[in-house]
C-alpha cells in the first residue's frame, strides 16, 4: 500500500505526520494476527455471499485472492516483514485491491475494524490457550517422569522455609502438577468466554446488513454470538482473563524454580542442574550458575506487568471502541511468548536435573522432623493431642541440648518426660512411618503418591487423545 492511501482518506486533506504514524501503526506486531484476519474475512465473505450483498463470483474472486495473499506471504516472508502499512487489516485489505480490483473494495461492506479486530484476536487467543495447553502437558509430563525416576527419594517438606516433615520427593512433584493442572483447566474456562463472535457488530452499533451471525459463528469455530453491538466491540475482559491465566502459569513455575533453585544450592544440595540448562561465572571458575530458572522467575514480573497494564488500560474508557485499547496487542504476545518459553525450559531443566538421594534423606532424617509422629503416638496412647504437643516441645528442647535428634535418645529419657512412652515409640520414629502414617487421599504416604502417580499418568494419557 503506498503510504499515502489510507483505509479512511476520504475526508483528510492532508498526510499524516510521518512520526505520528509511526506512533500509531501496528502492522509491525499485529501482522501476528494475519492468519486469524484471513480466516475471519474467508468466513465474512461467505456471509456477505449469502446475505446478497456480493455475488458467488465476487465471493469466489475474494477467496482467491485471500488465498494468493497467504501463498505470497508463505513464499516471500520478507514481503510482510518490511510492509508498510497502518495495521494488519488495512494490509490484507489494499493487498486484495490490488489483486482482484472492485470486488476487494466490497469485503469491508457492515464491518468495522472494531468488530473484525476483535474477532481476530478472540481466534488467535484461542489458538494461544491451546498451544499454552499443549505446553503444560510436556512439563506435567516431565514432572511425572522425574517423579517416577526417585521413586524412593525423601525430602523435608518446609513450612516457613523451616524443616517441618519428610515428604517423597515425586509428591513435591505432583504439587507442582496440581498447580499445572488447574492452569490448564483455568484457561480452558478462559477459552469459552474467549469463543464468543463479535463479528456483525460493526463499528458499535451492529451492521445494517442481513449477516447471519450464528452461521459466520459456525464456520469460524465460535460458540455463540456476542449479545450487544457496544460490548462486543469494546469488551477485552478476555484478554484480561487470558493474561491473568498467564499470570498464574508464571506464579506456580516461578515458585518451581525457586525450590529447584533452593535445592541446587551446596546448603541444601538435593540436587544439581546439569550442564544443558546452566551457566558458569566469567570470574569465578567453581560456579554453576541456575540462569535458567532464574530467568522463569525474573520474566514473572513481565507477565504481571502486562495484566496490569490492560486491567488499567481499560478501567477509564468510555464505551465504545477507543484507540488504547490497541496496546492490548503486544501484551498477549509477549505474555504468550514469555509463557510458551518458560514452559519448555521448566520441562528442559526436569529433564537435565539429577538428584543427590543421600544428601536428601540425610537431611530428611533430621531437624526434628518426626515430633509430630510422636505427639500423635502420645494422642494414641491417651494423652489430649494440646497436652501431648507441649511435652513433645520439652522432649525437642532437652534433645536439642543434647545434640541428639529424637529417634538417637535413650528410652529412660523419654519416659521421663511422659509415662505413657514405652518401647514400642522407636517404632513410630522411623522415616517408613512418619511417611506411611500419611495415607490420607492426597497424603505423602508411598502407596498414596503411587496411587496419585497413576492417577497423573492417567490424566495426561486421556488428555493426549
Ligand atoms: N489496530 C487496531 C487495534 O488493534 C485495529 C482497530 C482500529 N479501529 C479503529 N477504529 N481505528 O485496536
Amino acid at each position: 500500500m503506498s503510504d499515502g492511501k489510507k483505509l479512511w482518506g476520504g475526508r483528510f486533506k492532508e498526510l499524516a505526520d510521518a512520526r505520528f504514524a509511526a506512533f500509531n501503526n501496528s502492522f509491525k506486531f499485529d501482522v501476528r494476527l494475519f492468519y486469524v484476519d484471513v480466516e475471519a474475512s474467508r468466513a465474512y465473505c461467505g456471509a456477505l455471499e449469502r446475505a446478497g450483498v456480493i455475488t458467488s463470483d465476487e465471493a469466489l474472486a475474494i477467496r482467491n485472492g485471500l488465498r494468493t495473499i497467504v501463498d505470497r506471504a508463505e513464499s516471500d516472508p520478507a514481503s510482510l516483514a518490511e510492509a508498510d502499512a497502518e495495521d494488519i487489516h488495512s494490509f490484507i485489505e489494499a493487498r486484495l485491491v490490488e489483486l482482484i480490483g472492485d470486488a476487494g473494495k466490497k469485503l469491508h461492506t457492515g464491518r468495522s475494524r472494531n468488530d473484525q479486530v476483535a474477532t481476530d484476536f478472540r481466534l488467535w487467543i484461542r489458538n494461544a490457550i491451546d498451544s499454552i495447553k499443549e505446553h503444560l502437558h510436556d512439563t506435567q509430563t516431565a514432572l511425572v517422569e522425574f517423579a517416577e525416576a526417585h521413586r524412593a527419594v525423601v525430602i523435608p517438606g518446609y513450612t516457613h522455609l523451616q524443616r517441618a516433615q519428610p515428604v517423597l520427593l515425586a509428591h513435591w512433584c505432583l504439587a507442582y502438577f496440581e498447580m499445572l493442572a488447574r492452569d490448564g483447566n483455568r484457561l480452558s474456562e478462559v477459552r469459552s468466554r474467549v469463543n464468543v463472535l463479535p463479528l456483525g457488530s460493526a463499528a458499535l452499533a451492529g451492521t445494517s446488513f442481513k449477516i447471519d451471525r450464528d452461521s459466520l459463528a459456525g464456520d469460524l469455530g465460535f460458540d455463540s454470538v456476542s449479545g450487544n453491538s457496544l460490548d462486543a466491540v469494546s469488551d477485552r475482559d478476555f484478554v484480561i482473563e487470558f493474561l491473568s491465566g498467564c499470570a498464574l502459569v508464571m506464579t506456580h513455575l516461578s515458585r518451581f524454580a525457586e525450590d529447584v533453585i533452593l535445592y541446587c544450592t551446596t546448603e541444601f544440595g538435593f540436587f544439581e542442574l546439569g550442564d544443558a540448562v546452566a551457566t558458569g561465572s566469567s570470574l569465578m571458575p567453581q560456579k554453576k550458575n541456575p540462569d535458567s530458572l532464574e530467568l522463569i522467575r525474573g520474566k514473572t514480573g513481565r507477565v504481571f506487568g502486562h495484566l496490569h497494564a490492560m486491567l488499567t488500560t481499560m478501567k477509564g474508557l468510555p464505551l465504545a471502541y477507543n484507540k488504547d485499547m490497541q496496546e492490548d496487542k503486544e501484551a498477549v504476545f509477549d505474555s504468550f511468548d514469555t509463557v510458551t518459553a518458560c514452559l519448555e525450559i521448566s520441562s528442559m531443566v526436569l529433564r537435565n536435573l539429577s538428584v543427590n538421594a543421600g544428601r536428601a534423606s540425610v537431611a530428611a532424617l533430621s531437624g526434628y522432623m518426626n515430633a509430630t509422629e510422636l505427639a500423635d503416638y502420645l494422642v494414641r496412647k491417651g494423652t489430649p493431642f494440646r497436652e501431648a504437643h507441649e511435652v513433645v516441645g520439652n522432649v525437642v528442647m532437652y534433645a536439642l541440648e543434647q545434640q541428639k535428634e529424637l529417634h538417637e535418645l535413650r528410652l529412660e529419657e523419654l519416659t521421663n518426660f511422659s509415662r505413657q512412652i514405652s518401647s514400642d515409640v522407636f517404632e513410630c520414629l522411623t522415616l517408613e512411618r512418619t511417611l506411611s502414617a500419611k495415607s490420607v487421599a492426597g497424603g505423602t504416604a508411598p502407596a498414596t503418591v503411587e496411587t496419585a502417580l497413576s492417577e497423573a499418568r492417567r490424566d495426561l494419557s486421556e488428555r493426549k487423545k
